[in-house]
């Protein structure tokens, strides 16, 4: 396993992140250990989940997957100290006034319900997980600072900002002595670039911001499994992948295949992770596999350097800025 700086912070993580949105919606409780330590096994040290997975599926009341990570970590004995454990707050966890959001009041509630569930006395990155427009900046970075100076949480990030609340945050940080967001976590894959390339980019790179992509297979679009003959696919998941389907999408997917398979058999996954690798700037992409065999098909990223030929090939069959002479 690679293990990358989180941006200018001296905090080494895997080159992929181990996500858990999966864990208690897709993935059983059982399956999730076996994924969890399997991962582990194969060197990831770094696991991203947050409060409310998985609260949108019926009967789930929220920190299930928080509550998973805590329970394999006990029960596997696995050193807590070789984890890089990333939650995060913002997303309504009750029915109160103050159950959701980036207040004083709710942090200090939430960080408390982590900790539990997780069965750890730190966090080692703690993620606003999209940002609240009815709370002052100050306030959200003031009541996170605190929780630094308390030892219960090691780095801020931040997920789904777009680059003037990051800016703004970061200026915050520096203008009251804070501690300031060392990550990001965007919404960032070969289908979904926009968002992240057009400004975010360069403000991470700027500022040393690591970067944490999500959804980096399109949420199993580039995965393979969904053909131009075949677009059903067997996953919960799979209803909202139509908005891929398109033949500028099929001729990408047939584009990754090729070149998995010309290098020596690399999976249509695999493929897709190794170009977010391939950028510098970025930190870990966060998988998301439900069983072994898609933890395998993700993991041959690892040990798969695309060429600058084929990196570009697939960068320019999804590029998104105009060219010069349109
Ligand atoms: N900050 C945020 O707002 C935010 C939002 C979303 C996710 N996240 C984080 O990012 C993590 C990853 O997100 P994601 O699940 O959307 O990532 P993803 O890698 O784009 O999609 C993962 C899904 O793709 C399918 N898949 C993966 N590998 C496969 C393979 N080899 N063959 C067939 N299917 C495969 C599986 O879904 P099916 O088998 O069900 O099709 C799997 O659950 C989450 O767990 C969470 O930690 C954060």
């Amino acid at each position: 396993m690679e293990y990358r700086k989180m941006g200018r912070t001296g905090l080494r993580v895997s080159a992929l992140c181990m996500g858990t949105m999966q864990f208690g919606w897709t993935a059983d409780e059982e399956s999730s250990y076996k994924v969890l330590q399997s991962s582990y096994e194969a060197g990831i040290n770094f696991y991203d989940t947050a409060n409310i997975y998985s609260r949108w599926v019926d009967g789930n009341p929220g920190g299930v997957a928080e509550s998973i990570i805590g329970k394999w970590v006990r029960n596997y004995n696995i050193p807590r100290d070789q984890l890089v454990i990333a939650t995060k707050a913002r997303g309504r966890m009750g029915e109160g006034p103050n159950d959701e959001g980036l207040s004083r009041q709710h942090i200090l509630k939430a960080v408390e319900d982590s900790l539990q569930r997780l069965q750890t006395d730190y966090i080692d990155l703690y993620q606003t997980h999209w940002y609240d427009a009815d709370t002052p900046i100050d306030e959200t970075l003031r009541a996170l600072d605190d929780l630094v100076h308390q030892g219960k949480v090691r780095y801020l990030g931040c997920s789904n900002y777009p680059a003037w609340r990051l800016m703004e945050a970061l200026w915050v940080s520096d203008r009251y002595h804070l501690s300031r967001y060392d990550c990001l976590q965007p919404h960032y894959n070969l289908i979904e670039r926009q968002e992240f390339e057009q400004e975010l980019a360069e403000v991470c790179e700027a500022y040393g911001i690591g970067i944490i992509p999500y959804s980096p297979l399109a949420g199993g679009f580039l995965t393979g499994k969904y053909r131009r003959d075949q677009t059903d696919g067997d996953s919960p998941r799979a209803g909202g992948k139509s908005r891929y389907f398109s033949d500028q999408n099929w001729a990408l997917l047939d584009a990754i295949a090729e070149i998995g398979q010309e290098a020596g058999g690399y999976s249509v996954s695999a493929v897709a992770l190794a170009w977010m690798l391939y950028q510098p700037g970025i930190t870990s992409p966060i998988i998301g596999p439900r069983n072994l065999a898609q933890l395998e098909e993700n993991l041959q990223a690892v040990d798969f350097r695309l060429t600058d030929a084929d990196f570009q090939r697939l960068s320019q069959m999804t590029e998104w800025r105009k060219s010069e002479e349109d």
